[in-house]
């Protein structure tokens, strides 16, 4: 099995291509999250799989509220691991990861960084359209030797370690702040689809007379309602409306 988390598709495209050759199944972790409390038995020889974005150099709020609220049942000795997919770099969401799996006290088998574009539109601009080819080019490379290393049970793979652990213990921080939805806004191009409150992965978003209302006053910050607005209707203050939008998703 595989779960994932995604906002414009990346961490979504990794985790099929992976599981076409594995063989495995996928599911949406904040589909899944949705029922509450939840268990998994891993079947004697199945490996278990998390693919998910970075988010401020650790966990994003649904990867590790999953996480935190899944039961898994499995063989100590379990191959569990991460794919984490990153603008630049996987640095400390792998030490939160194994720090959440190892609550269940299991140990993570295998981690890799698989840079993909970046799409953090409220912090800055998120990856064009060449630039996207180029990484998703280089992606797909990399998903072969992620599937080679699984099908060869490979051990170890990436670690950022001390540093992680420093560069997530702060970054996380910053993200406690930063996950607000107040400067969120819509504009006149909005044609009233409802297409953002269908993708928003926690069901804050609701339509009222027609336009996006932010319901909660904190998000994951994951960016598919603004990224994937098909008429550049959502803005994040002032700083997106100059800013280009990436989405993987084609949905
Ligand atoms: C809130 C947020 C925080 C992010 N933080 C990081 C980061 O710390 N390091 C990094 O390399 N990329 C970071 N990114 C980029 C994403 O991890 C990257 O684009 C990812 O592949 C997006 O996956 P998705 O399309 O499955 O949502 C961040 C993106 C978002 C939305």
């Amino acid at each position: 099995m595989i779960f994932y988390f995604t906002g414009t598709g990346n961490s979504r495209y990794a985790a099929n291509k992976i599981a076409e050759g594995t063989g495995d199944s996928v599911a949406d972790m904040a589909e899944l999250l949705k029922n509450g409390k939840m268990s998994y038995t891993v079947k004697t020889g199945e490996k278990l799989g998390f693919v998910f974005p970075i988010y401020y150099s650790g966990l994003s709020s649904v990867v590790a509220d999953f996480l935190a609220n899944i039961n898994i049942v499995a063989d100590n000795d379990c191959y569990i691991y991460a794919v984490i997919t990153c603008g630049a770099s996987a640095v400390g969401a792998d030490v939160m990861f194994r720090k959440a799996i190892g609550e269940y006290a299991f140990d993570t088998s295998y981690v890799y960084e698989l840079k993909m574009p970046d799409n953090y539109v409220m912090l800055y601009d998120p990856c064009n359209e060449e630039k996207a080819k180029k990484f998703m080019a280089h992606a797909d490379r990399d998903i072969c030797d992620i599937i080679e290393d699984l099908q060869n049970n490979k051990k170890g793979g990436f670690n950022s370690g001390a540093k992680g652990k420093m560069m997530s213990f702060v970054m996380q921080k910053a993200y406690a702040l930063m996950r607000v939805t107040k400067p969120f806004y819509v504009t006149d191009e909005c044609i009233s689809c409802g297409k953002c409150a269908k993708d928003c992965p926690i069901d804050i978003i609701k339509m009222q007379d027609g336009k996006p209302t932010w319901t909660a006053s904190k998000c994951a910050h994951c960016t598919a309602c603004i990224n994937k607005c098909p008429t550049k209707a959502i803005q994040f203050g002032k700083a997106t409306v100059n800013r280009g939008r990436y989405c993987l998703d084609k949905q």
